[in-house]
């Protein structure tokens, strides 16, 4: 008996397992599993190894920092690797976002970042979007609507949460143009109806949704929204998770909008795989965070500080955001050549290398079974793909940022064929 048949049996169940790929090692864009075939992995573990596996100037990072010292707690000493993703940090956010403060996980950015609203404002509610993913802790999940497997079980969740529909036009069935009108008066009318300006804190966005479906908002409606937000006096916060570091041909998806928030959230992309997050902000809204108020053990872990400075330099050195702009246009274009030949794909959407294939019959989502064969169908051809959305009928493209050329063609000729058998 191998270790993996011993063993797996006593992981918890809890876990979604989409494939079962026993795995060996990974290395840039590939994962080798231990009966020797070789994945494309497009998957990017959930949009976190955005440097590839195993970059080898984060693996080096790494391996120097953990002979230093592996923990330095922020509490009781200052490090030099939170000094350098600090520095490298102030060169790549708006520089309006000038105060940074570090945790583990998305979950824990996102918590932190509507507690420091609440602290700042003295206000007690927040607005998220329909289809929105911000995380699995009570907090987090108060503010998740993607799906009701991650709250169903849990009820009641921290209350002090307000949904207002996402501009999702393909799903609206509207243009971009109605689609801005139509959801920045719906936040006005929930602004009027159930959370007055004065209760509410801050109004949280996933700049392009994620685990929801792969949304790209209409700019008119993120320029509305802010504007909104100023004249009403309530904080804006980005939840850049998922689409942060380099993801969408940017830096930051925010930039697509030419749109600051007050407040934003990252992790995944961070540290090309080391468990490292972030809320940043104007450091005067920092500063109205009461010392002790928020903190944690590990928050700001030296490796991981390592790590994501290395992340952000390689980036950078490797134009992998200019290469994720050039390899989104080649394999937006190639899906969109697929669509033609398989009117089941009903909706292209992404920016950079953020792109989602939303699957439809009928005008209504395509069953789930459909694309779990869809799935394992390119999985058996050796390419991994994630669904996403409410319905799970969006397959999210998230491939590594320093993807060559032949690989994405690769993965379209892969996608093709398994098309073909499904469809
Ligand atoms: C936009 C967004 N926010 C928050 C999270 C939660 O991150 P984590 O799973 O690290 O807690 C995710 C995870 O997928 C996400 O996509």
């Amino acid at each position: 008996m191998t270790i993996f048949e011993e063993n797996k049996s006593h992981m918890s169940p809890v876990w979604t397992r989409i494939f079962s790929i026993e795995a060996e090692r990974a290395e840039g864009a590939y994962i080798y599993a231990t009966d020797g075939k070789k994945y494309l992995d497009f998957t990017c573990g959930i949009g976190v190894t955005n440097t590839g596996h195993c970059h080898p100037k984060v693996v080096e990072a790494i391996q120097k920092q953990a002979a230093l010292f592996i923990h330095a707690q922020a509490n009781i000493v200052i490090h030099k690797p939170m000094m350098e993703l600090i520095a490298e940090l102030r060169t790549i956010v708006p520089p309006s976002i000038d105060g940074f403060f570090f945790s583990n996980s998305g979950a824990e950015a996102l918590e932190g970042a509507v507690k420091l609203a609440r602290f700042a404002t003295g206000k007690p509610n927040v607005i998220v979007f329909s289809g929105s993913f911000h995380g699995r802790t009570a907090g987090a999940m108060a503010l998740t609507t993607s799906k009701t497997i991650y709250r169903s079980g849990y009820q009641p969740l921290p209350a002090g949460v307000f949904v207002a529909p996402y501009p999702y036009a393909y799903k609206l069935g509207m243009s971009e143009e109605k689609t801005s009108e139509y959801c920045l008066a719906a936040l006005e009318e929930l602004l009027l109806s159930q959370t007055s300006p004065k209760e509410t804190a801050a109004i949280l966005m996933e700049p392009v949704l994620g685990e929801g479906g792969y949304v790209v908002p209409p700019a008119a409606f993120m320029k509305g929204l802010r504007e909104l937000c100023d004249r009403h006096g309530i904080l804006l916060i980005f939840d850049e998770v998922q689409s942060g570091f380099g993801r969408t041909g940017k830096w930051f998806a925010q930039e697509h909008f030419g749109v600051v928030p007050d407040i934003m959230t990252v992790a995944k992309g961070i540290a090309s795989g080391l468990p490292l997050s972030g809320v940043f902000s104007r450091l005067d809204l920092m500063k109205k965070w009461e010392t002790g108020a928020h903190g944690g053990t590990y928050g700001g872990n030296a490796v991981a500080c390592a790590a994501g400075a290395a992340t952000i330099r390689a980036m950078r050195e490797e134009d992998m955001p200019g290469n994720a702009a050039r390899r989104g246009v080649q394999l937006m274009s190639g899906l969109r050549k697929l669509q033609e030949e398989f009117p089941v794909i009903g909706d292209v959407r992404g920016l950079g290398l953020m792109i989602g294939t939303e699957f439809t019959s009928n005008g209504k989502p395509l069953e789930k079974t459909q694309i779990k064969k869809l799935l394992h169908a390119c999985e058996e051809r050796g390419l991994l793909l994630l669904s996403c959305g409410t319905y799970d009928n969006t397959l999210r493209w998230i491939p590594p940022l320093i993807v060559t050329e032949e690989q994405v063609n690769t993965a379209l000729d892969i996608f093709a064929e398994a098309l073909k058998e499904t469809f």
